[in-house]
């Protein structure tokens, strides 16, 4: 076995072993600096066709040299932005360690390549968490190595993956990653027996809701909640003031839209899909560079798409009120008995107001009458009540969808 490495002033784990998931080798300092990096990245924008992504600087002896974050298409990425500010204080950067939460990018594209940037500025070592699964990108670990550069991946993997879930489901499956969201009473209904439906839950689920908008790329509903509801489907503070990002809006169905339409009004783009085949319009978004699509309703296209195992987590709001009546939240999922019942696998669970919200993930691509085990509940109600889904925080009461 290989002597251990010492960096930044901290022996290192002997190579060749992999302990608590860190690949061996990786110093102390290191793993901190690749904490520091996945924190610069989780402060990028959640949404755009780009991975939220940070990037350390480190001298030989463990001190920083500089930090760079990305914070979206066509700014520089982490790496440029961390090289571009140690050159700024005067740093050298021979002999330099780069920890960057993604894989160095091999390719020229809005921006140059970043494994190239890193060997011209003399990076000797480089650390990161995710491999790069875009075939347009990837490759710049190989490059690097080739030109001798010590590279290291899968340093804290699970945790860079965890914070880039949407974006690599997205370049991944080639569609975007879809969040069904849900707001129903306790007995499960989304509307009153006359479709009113203004407001089941509370201002602080739906400050919340608000704040998941600026987080994607664009807003789906059912031709029958745009008729129904007249929504805006904008992104809103409690004054009613529109967020900086508005994702696009999307109403699938063939009806046509009438002139005075709130979802003509300002806000994101509105996209008309007039159809009912979900995995075309999941296609047509993809091209348009959406990665994340939320679908907000109403019962008819949350079914269709649960139907089509398009859904890859809900979101549901549950608000302590009965009805009795009223339509439910999803329309038939074709389930005739409970061996057919699709289980989600909660993952996060938290008090809004009077409100619950439990954020649950639908595993694999399957629809329902897929016989699926159960799934203990990770997240409980003796969990923390402020756990966040999505790294969304809470905000200001908003107003009408
Ligand atoms: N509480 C909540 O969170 C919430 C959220 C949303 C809605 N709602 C309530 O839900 C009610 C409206 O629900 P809804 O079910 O009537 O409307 P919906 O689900 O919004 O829209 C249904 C329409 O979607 C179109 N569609 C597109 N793709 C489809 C597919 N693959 N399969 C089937 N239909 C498809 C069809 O229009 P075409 O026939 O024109 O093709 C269909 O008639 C309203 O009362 C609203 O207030 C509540």
């Amino acid at each position: 076995m290989a002597a251990a490495v010492a960096r930044g002033g901290v022996p290192a784990a002997p190579r060749g072993e992999v302990v608590d998931g860190i690949p061996a080798g990786v110093s102390p300092v290191e793993l901190a600096a690749m904490d520091r990096a996945l924190e610069l990245a989780a402060g990028g924008p959640a949404h755009g066709p780009n991975p939220r992504v940070g990037c350390v600087l480190l001298a030989a002896d463990g001190r920083v040299l500089a930090e760079g974050r990305h914070d979206g298409a066509g700014t520089r990425h982490a790496e440029a932005a961390a090289v571009t500010a140690a050159r700024t204080d005067g740093r050298d950067l021979r002999g330099a360690t780069a920890v960057v939460t993604l894989e160095p990018c091999a390719h020229t594209g809005r921006t140059g390549p970043c494994a190239q940037l890193l060997l011209e500025a003399g990076v000797t070592r480089v650390l990161h968490a995710v491999d790069d699964p875009n075939p347009a990108a990837a490759g710049g670990a190989a490059l690097l190595r080739a030109a001798g550069v010590d590279v290291v991946g899968g340093v804290r993997r699970s945790e860079g993956e965890g914070l880039l879930r949407v974006w690599l489901h997205a370049v991944r499956t080639g569609r975007p990653f879809v969040t069904l969201k849900l707001a129903t009473t306790l007995d499960g209904r989304v509307a009153a027996a006359d479709g009113s439906s203004r407001w089941i839950t509370s201002s602080e689920a739906r400050a919340h809701a608000h704040t998941v908008r600026t987080e994607v790329d664009a807003i789906a509903v059912g031709g029958g909640t745009a008729a129904a509801d007249d929504p805006s489907l904008t992104a809103r503070d409690a004054d009613g003031t529109l967020a900086a990002h508005q994702p696009l809006r999307v109403v699938v169905g063939s009806a046509g839209l009438p002139d005075t339409a709130r979802l003509r009004g300002p806000g994101g783009e509105l996209v008309h899909e007039r159809t009912r085949d979900l995995p075309a319009v999941l296609d047509r978004l993809a091209r348009r560079e959406v990665r994340h699509l939320l679908v907000e309703g109403g019962p008819t296209l949350a079914a269709a798409f649960l139907r089509a195992g398009l859904v890859d987590e809900v979101h549901a709001y549950l608000a302590p009120v009965l009805l009795g009546a009223g339509p439910a939240a999803t329309g038939d999922l074709g389930i005739a008995s409970i061996d057919g019942a699709m289980r989600l696998r909660p993952r996060l669970l938290r008090v809004l107001g009077p409100d619950v919200l439990l954020v649950a993930d639908v595993d694999g691509r399957a629809g329902p009458g897929t016989s699926r085990p159960p799934v203990p509940a990770r997240a409980s109600a003796s969990q923390p009540p402020d756990a966040q889904p999505s790294g969304a925080q809470p905000a200001a009461p908003a107003g009408e969808s």
